[in-house]
C-alpha cells in the first residue's frame, strides 16, 4: 500500500494502474475509520481493482469550529485498517495543497436546503466542493458513499450528473453495532449512559418501518412516532425527523414514490443521524435501514 500527499504523484499511481488495466475507485473519509468506512472500502474492490482511500479532515465542510477541533485524528490506526483491508493507495493530503488561495466552490441547489442543509450552513458547499476536487484529482471510475449521509450521497449523484464527472457513484449500506446504532466516529464522544439513550434512534426508525410497511403513508403519524421514541430516551434537541422525496430531497407529507425517512438529534452534545430508504417492489413498499 503506498501513502502519499502529493496531487501530482497521486495522479501519476492512478494513471500507472488504468494503463495496466485496473478499475479504480474512491472511497474518500475523514479519517478515524471505523466499521462503516470499512464496508465502503469492500464495496469499492467489489468493483474495482484499484482502491484509493483520501484521508483529508476537510475545514470548510464543518461550520461549527468546535466540531472541527474534536474531530478524532487516528491516522496511525486509519493506516492500519487500510491496508488490514486491502486498499492501494492512501492519499493525505494537507490542507495548504487542497486549498490554497482556493476561491472556487460547488454547490447543488435544492438538494441541500431540507435535512441536514437547513441546520450546517455552508455544510455542503464544502463537501461537494472537496470531493469535486478529489474527483479531478484521483480521476476514478468509481466512487462509494454510504447511505448514513444520505442528503450526501444522493446530491453527490446529481452534482456527478449535472457536472459530467466520469465517476460511477455506489451507495453503501448503514453499518450498525449491534444494538442498531448506526456506526459513526462521532459514537465514541457518547458515555456510557448516551451511548444507550442514542439507541433510540434506531429504534424509532424501526418502529416506524413497521408502520410504513403495515400500511402507514401519513408523515404525521410516523413524525409522532418518532419523535416519542426518541424525546423519551433523553435527546437533548432534535434537528428534524424528515419524510423527504428520494431525488429531490424536498420534504412530502405521504410516500407516493421512493422516498426517504431521516432523523437528526443530539444526545450529550453530539449529533447523530440515521435514515431508512423507502422503495416500492412491485406494489409492496420496502424500508432499507
Ligand atoms: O462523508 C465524509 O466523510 C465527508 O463528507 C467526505 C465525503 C469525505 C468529504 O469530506
Amino acid at each position: 500500500m503506498f501513502t502519499e500527499g502529493r496531487i501530482e504523484r497521486v495522479r501519476s499511481i492512478v494513471a500507472e494502474a488504468k494503463l495496466a488495466g485496473k478499475k479504480t475507485a474512491l472511497v474518500p473519509t475523514m479519517g478515524a475509520l471505523h466499521e462503516g468506512h470499512l464496508s465502503l472500502v469492500r464495496a469499492a474492490k467489489e468493483k474495482a481493482d484499484f482502491v484509493v482511500m483520501s484521508i483529508f479532515v476537510n475545514r470548510i465542510q464543518f461550520n461549527d469550529s468546535n466540531d472541527f477541533a474534536n474531530y478524532p485524528k487516528t491516522l496511525e490506526n486509519d493506516l492500519n485498517l487500510a491496508r488490514e483491508n486491502g486498499v492501494d493507495l492512501v492519499f493525505i493530503p494537507d490542507e495548504d495543497e487542497i486549498y490554497h488561495d482556493h476561491k472556487t466552490y460547488v454547490d447543488v441547489e435544492g438538494l441541500t436546503e431540507e435535512l441536514c442543509g437547513a441546520h450546517r450552513p455552508g455544510h455542503f458547499r464544502g463537501v461537494f466542493t472537496v470531493v469535486s476536487k478529489l474527483f479531478n484529482i484521483v480521476q476514478p471510475d468509481i466512487a462509494v458513499f454510504g447511505q448514513k449521509d444520505i442528503q450526501q450521497a444522493v446530491s453527490i449523484e446529481k452534482m456527478v450528473s449535472d457536472l459530467n464527472f466520469p465517476v460511477e457513484i455506489i451507495i453503501a449500506p448503514i453499518i450498525r453495532e449491534n444494538d442498531g446504532l448506526a456506526k459513526s466516529s462521532r459514537n465514541v464522544r457518547l458515555d456510557a449512559v448516551q451511548r444507550k439513550n442514542a439507541v433510540s434512534i434506531y429504534n424509532a426508525l424501526s418502529s416506524v418501518q413497521k408502520m410504513i410497511e403495515g400500511g402507514v403513508c401519513d408523515y404525521q403519524k410516523m413524525y409522532h412516532e418518532a419523535e416519542k421514541i426518541i424525546l423519551e430516551a433523553g435527546a437533548e434537541k432534535i434537528d428534524y425527523i424528515t419524510l423527504a422525496d428520494y431525488h429531490s430531497l424536498r420534504r412530502i407529507d405521504r410516500i407516493k414514490h421512493k422516498a426517504v425517512f431521516a432523523v437528526a438529534a443530539y444526545f450529550g452534545g453530539v449529533r447523530l443521524i440515521d435514515n431508512m430508504i423507502i422503495d416500492f417492489d412491485g406494489e409492496k413498499i420496502k424500508c432499507v435501514l
